[in-house]
């Protein structure tokens, strides 16, 4: 009889996460009502979000409860279903949560959904580049900082696997692009492999100076995900009535802080600040994914992953997005 590993919430991390924090229990699995399916998770998201699910602060959803399984998104294959038009062994995107077995429905940008098949693409770029993360850098380059030709965007956490897709997305739609990241190895790669013009290393000492350099003529757009001091610098260089999109500010997820800000600059430049998010692009998603999945079929755009084996590793894989220690998207295998 299989049973379903769950990962529950058992206090509130403080600082970096560990198993130790979650209770593992194995349960009989959950059955399917009308109008769901029954899955198995094969691959868990592991985002930035999930810090911030495990706080008890003011967010854009309900935070994770004590006792309740931790939030996920996942890539999962369909063992049971009640709801038209699904059948054992199609592969879904839904909210698996760290768990084997999950119960998913439709409904909203992050309900289930069939993983495209026929396109020549892993069905785990489905949770990457052709998914949540590629959604993201695609609503926030194309929809909220409406990227034109001859733009100078920046692009922070850029070698991550939303700041890359939206660095390239950028350079598709005629900008030049200049990404920050951490360390010499990260900078490089940022113009070698994913086309950027400039590759800026925030670690370095001269990273302002380098800054600088790399946008001789300022810039337009700022495409953020990470606050504090780098934000500050990167606003420094926006253009008078210059775009910020507001993706994350990973900076701020481990600690209780928030950023601190002056907003005189944004006022003297008369920027357009505007967070957004993915919950509010159920609408978008469709039209995003097919584009991001031609253009990474067609080598327009690089994507890749970073794979951690095993449910239990879950939180322990979560650390290494603060640590830097991913290159693209974090997956966790499960089965
Ligand atoms: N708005 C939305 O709907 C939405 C959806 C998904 C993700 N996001 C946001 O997008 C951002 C990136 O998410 P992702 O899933 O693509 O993760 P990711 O960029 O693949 O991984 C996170 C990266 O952030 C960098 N980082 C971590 N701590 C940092 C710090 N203190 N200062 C500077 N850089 C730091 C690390 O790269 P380095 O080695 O370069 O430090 C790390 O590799 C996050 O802020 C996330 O919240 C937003």
């Amino acid at each position: 009889m299989p049973v379903n590993r769950q990962l529950k919430l058992a206090r509130r991390p403080e600082g970096r996460v560990s198993l130790e924090d979650f209770t593992v229990e194995a349960n009989a699995l959950p059955q399917p009502g009308e109008g769901a399916v029954l899955a198995r998770t094969l691959f868990l998201s592991v985002d930035p979000t999930n810090r911030v699910w495990m706080k008890d602060v003011p967010q854009y959803m309900a935070p994770v409860g004590i006792g309740e399984v931790m939030r996920s998104g996942g890539l999962a294959e369909v063992v049971q279903s009640k709801l038209e038009n699904y059948a054992p062994g199609d592969l879904v995107f839904g909210m698996t949560g760290w768990q084997d077995y999950c119960v998913l429905k439709p409904g909203g940008a992050l309900g289930l959904a069939k993983i495209p098949t026929g396109l020549g693409l892993a069905p785990e770029k489905f949770l990457g580049v052709c998914g949540p993360n590629g959604v993201t850098a695609y609503a926030g380059m194309i929809d909220v900082a409406e990227v034109a030709p001859g733009d100078t965007a920046i692009v922070t956490a850029a070698a991550g696997s939303v700041g890359s897709a939206a660095g390239q997305i950028a350079k598709l739609k005629g900008a030049r692009v200049v990404g920050i990241a951490g360390g010499v190895e990260k900078a490089r790669k940022l113009v070698d492999d994913y086309g950027f013009d400039a590759g800026v290393d925030y670690r370095a000492k001269d990273f302002r100076a380098q800054l600088e350099a790399a946008t001789p003529d300022g810039a337009d757009i700022l495409f953020e995900n990470v606050g504090g001091e780098i934000m500050v610098a990167a606003i420094a260089r926006m253009n008078p009535r210059g775009r910020i999109a507001l993706s994350g500010m990973i900076s701020i997820y481990n600690g209780q802080g928030g950023t601190r800000y002056d907003w005189a600059p944004i006022m003297a430049k008369r920027l357009k600040v505007q967070g957004f998010n993915l919950i509010d692009c159920a609408e978008l998603w469709p039209r995003a994914a097919r584009d991001l999945a031609g253009w990474v079929r067609d080598g327009k755009i690089k994507a890749e992953e970073t794979i951690v084996e095993g449910l239990t590793k879950a939180p322990e894989a979560l650390n290494m997005l603060f640590d830097g220690a991913n290159v693209g998207k974090l997956l966790v295998r499960v089965a």
